[in-house]
């Protein structure tokens, strides 16, 4: 190892200012980006980012991470927030300190591979808008999916910070697939493409001390990008696995300020800064001015976001992540996807099909969004498979990942799951080995056409392109065309004080009686509403404003959930999860029409989940196996094919429908 390198102490006079190390650690902060989105579901404001903003811009950070990965989706679909607004914001404060953002290469900030227009146009307005740094990934490390993005991000003048998404198949760096040498394989690819930097992506907090060690050292060695280690603290090992990194002579790493960081966030950046002080490898940092910061977001900003955090646990340390290597945020989802389907008792089954689906599926690594689609998938074999019979109910996206839609997987799909998963695919049954999104038309037009006057500009367009359901609602906000719902809208820290106050009259039992039903005044448009967690119990409160005090117009034990599914999971490089908002509450499957009894053969929903379209009509004849109907359940969509041929009588539902499990779809006869 280089002199450079090592770690040593230099002679300090603590009563002078600290001397300038020989070679600096850069520290890139992400708390307001992956902080918020790890802890508190994304739900961070671009008011909340300001008070800090310009603070933050004087630390000398490398660069802050303020964009991309979840935001994009959670601004526009729970915060009704314009999410070129925050970024062209964010640039007025930071005037110093590049902006980065997490890019989910030809997914862009989405959940699957756009077209070539698309991901164009996004860099380049992305760039337009004041982002500096593109930290670019590909769930399968396939970086033919970088090929559209990152020549643009070079035209533009951006740093292309390619990523290598780092998983292991054993509890150690090693074993047949993700090894050293994969690792040096994929940077000296990444260093052909003409990456300005290497980000070692550690999502679920997998690495350990000694293989970041071994793995950085030999990256200094072998390819000349700056190297950066991004590692969650999940885990509990990120901050043992940073400070070998530094040892081993890594460039940047990725911290949180305080209150954004640890359980399945980052490490703190202000231990480092203590740490290092006095080395040749001294961040340089005041410790002071990261004070003031941190005071204000404890006092005046993370109030707000407190009833966001997952509270149900005492340990900061997800310990599920060390045993299963299941991402902290794909847990989460796995147990709200069993809860719902009342199969809680099967999270060991679904412990010991995880490794088996990943590997038939390829041996992927887990990132948004493989790690949804092997989550869901693994769900439905363990509900749905049986009778010797294995993929019973196989997801649309897995159908599409054995077509290659997503791009070449680390080891081959297995050939007889590739098989029947293509049997019948629309798109052909024979697989693809080209880069993906050659077999994509372009989309803009198509959307242009389809968007019309409500897109004022290219970045309206882009929200409604990446997002046509949600986006188009929100440019409806936007433009005033429909009116913004109140629980899009922020909460105040007085809102906070206020839930405080009702926490202690519902501790002092006031809150659950209910006063006599003719007194109870009608709940008007303003009323608000809060969940109210005590002691393991949850409320949903309304408050209405009445002469200038809060009154309560209804309080109830909300519906048998534990505080564990009302509260947000935390999510990390995960879609926004369904559970972090309430549900629309399923249809009662006494409101649906039911037929006769014994006047045809129901079509069931066999999960609870939200209609795509029906793919069949009152009147049309089907025959058995044909889809009926595409349901979407955790972001993955599942077609539900006939259960006995003949003529559909009666369809029950529309698209963009909620239905609770078992409801009637439809009805054949
Ligand atoms: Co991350």
């Amino acid at each position: 190892m280089s002199e450079h390198n090592q770690v040593k102490m230099v002679e300090m006079n603590y009563d002078k200012s600290r001397p300038a190390a020989e070679n600096p650690v850069k520290i890139q902060d992400l708390s307001l980006r992956d902080g918020h989105q790890s802890l508190f579901a994304t739900r961070g404001r671009t008011e909340d980012m300001i008070p800090v903003a310009e603070k933050m811009d004087e630390i000398g950070f490398w660069a802050a991470e303020v964009w991309g990965g979840a935001t994009f989706d959670t601004m526009h679909r729970f915060l009704g927030e314009n999410p070129w607004e925050r970024l062209r914001t964010l640039k007025r404060y930071f005037k110093k300190t590049p902006l980065s953002m997490l890019l989910r290469g030809q997914n862009l900030v989405g959940y699957r591979n756009y077209a070539d227009d698309v991901a164009k146009l996004f860099v380049e307005k992305t760039v337009e808008n004041g982002l500096e740094i593109f930290r670019t990934f590909d769930a399968l490390n396939d970086y033919r999916n970088f090929e559209t993005v990152v020549p643009v991000i070079k035209a533009c003048g951006a740093h292309f910070q390619g990523c290598i998404c780092y998983t292991l198949t054993e509890p150690r760096l090693g074993g047949d697939v993700y090894n050293l040498d994969y690792y040096l394989k994929k940077a000296r690819e990444l260093e052909d493409m003409g990456a300005d930097s290497i980000c070692i992506k550690d999502m679920a907090g997998l690495m350990s001390p000694y293989d970041a060690y071994e793995l950085v050292k030999a990256l200094k060695e072998n390819v000349k990008p700056l190297i950066h280690l991004h590692s969650h603290f999940t885990s509990g090992m990120s901050p043992m696995t940073h400070f070998k990194a530094i040892e081993a002579g890594v460039d940047i790493i990725d911290t949180c300020m305080t209150p954004y960081a640890y359980r399945t966030s980052h490490a703190a950046l202000e231990p480092f800064v203590m740490s290092l002080l006095g080395t040749n490898r001294d961040t340089g940092f005041d410790i002071n001015a990261l004070a003031d910061i941190n005071t204000i977001l404890e006092k005046e900003i993370l109030p707000k976001y407190k009833h966001l955090l997952d509270d149900t646990k005492v340990s900061m340390i997800d310990i599920n992540v060390l045993l299963h290597q299941t991402p902290g945020g794909m847990l989460s989802n796995l147990v709200n996807q069993l809860r719902e389907m009342d199969a809680l008792d099967k999270i060991d089954e679904v412990y010991k099909e995880l490794p088996r689906v990943r590997k038939e599926l390829g041996q992927i690594p887990l990132v948004t969004p493989t790690s949804q689609i092997v989550g869901t998938q693994t769900v439905n074999n363990v509900l749905f498979d049986g009778d010797g019979e294995r993929y019973k109910m196989i997801t649309a996206q897995v159908k599409d990942l054995c077509y290659g839609l997503y791009g070449k997987t680390s080891v081959p799909i297995d050939a007889k799951l590739q098989e029947k998963a293509l049997k019948g695919y629309d798109r052909g049954e024979n697989p693809i080995t080209c880069r993906p999104a050659e077999v994509l038309k372009p989309e803009l037009e198509k959307a242009r056409k389809e968007i019309g006057d409500l897109a004022m500009d290219d970045e309206d367009l882009i929200i409604y392109t990446l997002f046509p359901v949600t986006g188009k609602k929100y440019l409806k906000q936007k433009y005033g065309r429909e009116e913004v719902p109140a629980d899009l809208k922020p909460i105040t820290l007085e809102d906070v004080e206020k839930q405080l106050e009702m926490v202690k009259m519902a501790k002092a039992g006031e809150l659950i009686e209910k006063p006599n039903a003719e007194n109870i005044p009608e709940k008007s448009e303003s009323a608000r509403t809060f969940n109210v967690f005590v002691e393991g119990e949850y409320f949903e409160v309304g408050v209405d404003e009445v002469g200038g005090s809060p009154m309560i117009t209804y309080a109830a034990p909300a519906a048998p959930v534990s505080p564990a599914a009302a509260a947000p999971v935390a999510v990390q490089q995960a879609a926004p999860a369904p559970a972090a908002t309430p549900k629309p509450a399923p249809k009662a499957a006494a409101l649906t029409p039911a037929p006769a009894a014994g006047s045809g053969t129901p079509v069931k929903a066999p999960l609870p989940g939200m209609i795509i379209q029906y793919e069949k009509n009152v009147g049309d004849t089907v025959n058995e196996g044909e889809t009926i109907v595409v349901i979407e359940a955790m972001k993955m969509e599942n077609a539900l094919p006939a259960p006995a041929s003949g003529v559909i009588i009666a369809v029950n539902f529309k698209s963009g429908d909620s239905v609770a499990k078992n409801d009637i779809l439809a009805v054949i006869e």
